[in-house]
């Protein structure tokens, strides 16, 4: 080999060293701001419910006063709750990427149950900005029995339903509705609320990991993005879909299809 050859193999071999520490030095970064965030936005509910409690063991409190604290604790050990659960599935995503890792017995969920259950979950958040959660059981109540990994589809139903909570206005209501389609044996649901837009653009760039739109950074500061990722990998896991639409009204919908025995036999498949 002539020694030209060498230094040109030994200065790519340092070009493609150099490019790999960058990459390794931008997730290592990416990775410490995550868990700073996971950690900041844990900090608050857990701070709230200690200050609740407080207050409810240090003054006289009334009956009235004290059913509503009791509502906040709830609702802020909700939402840590919530974090703690996408934190898990997130370590998971991360540490396997085929999400094999995630896969759990199938299990016959009734979703119209399940929403109706989340919803009462999320209502003390809700009242918080006045807002109504409505689960509109007809004609979903049809479309009992979906075959499916209930933690995992719970999470998923979890992170829109809260993520509506956080971005609707003040005094709206969010409505959860679905249908089922027997021919196609497919059930559809979708949860709308009415609060900051979402541009077509951003349509699609919503389910990437850490993105967040400008409205969202502006007014909801605390946010890791990772929501609807998570809810993403989790419905692809189902064979099914997720999409985000605007209706003329402006609500913004999320709507999930999927199928409802379409998994049978495929629970351990890798
Ligand atoms: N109901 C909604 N209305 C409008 N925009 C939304 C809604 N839900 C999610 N988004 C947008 O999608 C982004 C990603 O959501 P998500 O993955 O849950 O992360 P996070 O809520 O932590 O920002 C949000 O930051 C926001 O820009
Ligand atoms: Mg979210």
């Amino acid at each position: 080999m002539v020694p030209d050859e060498t230094d040109l193999i030994a200065a790519r071999l340092e070009k493609e060293n150099q490019q790999l520490r960058e990459q390794l030095d931008r997730l290592n970064r990416e990775r410490i701001e995550y868990l700073q965030n996971v950690a900041h936005q844990l900090v608050a509910p857990l701070n709230a419910i200690k200050w609740h409690i407080e207050n409810l063991t240090e003054a006289r409190v009334s009956v009235e006063r004290g059913r509503k604290v009791l509502r906040s604790v709830y609702s802020q050990a909700t939402l840590a709750v919530h974090l703690a659960k996408n934190f898990a599935l997130m370590s998971n995503l991360e540490a396997d990427h085929t999400l094999s890792a995630l896969r759990e017995p199938l299990q016959v969920v009734d979703l119209c149950k399940l929403l109706v259950n989340l919803a009462d979950d999320f209502q003390p958040q809700g009242w918080d900005k006045n807002i109504q959660i409505i689960v509109k059981n007809h004609p979903l109540e049809k479309a009992t029995d979906v075959l499916v990994m209930r933690p995992l589809v719970g999470q998923v139903f979890s992170n829109i339903i809260e993520n509506a909570t956080k971005y609707a206005k003040k005094s709206s209501d969010i409505v959860i509705e679905g249908v089922h389609n027997p021919t196609r044996d497919m059930v559809s649901v979708t949860v709308w609320n009415d609060g900051i837009p979402l541009a077509p653009a951003d349509a699609n760039r919503i389910f990437e990991r850490g993105y967040r739109t400008q409205e969202a950074k502006n007014l909801y500061p605390a946010g890791t993005g990772f929501g609807l990722y998570i809810a993403k990998r989790i419905i692809a896991l189902h064979e099914g879909e997720i999409s985000a639409s605007t209706d003329q009204r402006g609500r913004v919908g999320f709507t999930v299809t999927l199928s409802v025995r379409g998994l049978e036999g495929k629970a351990r498949e890798q």
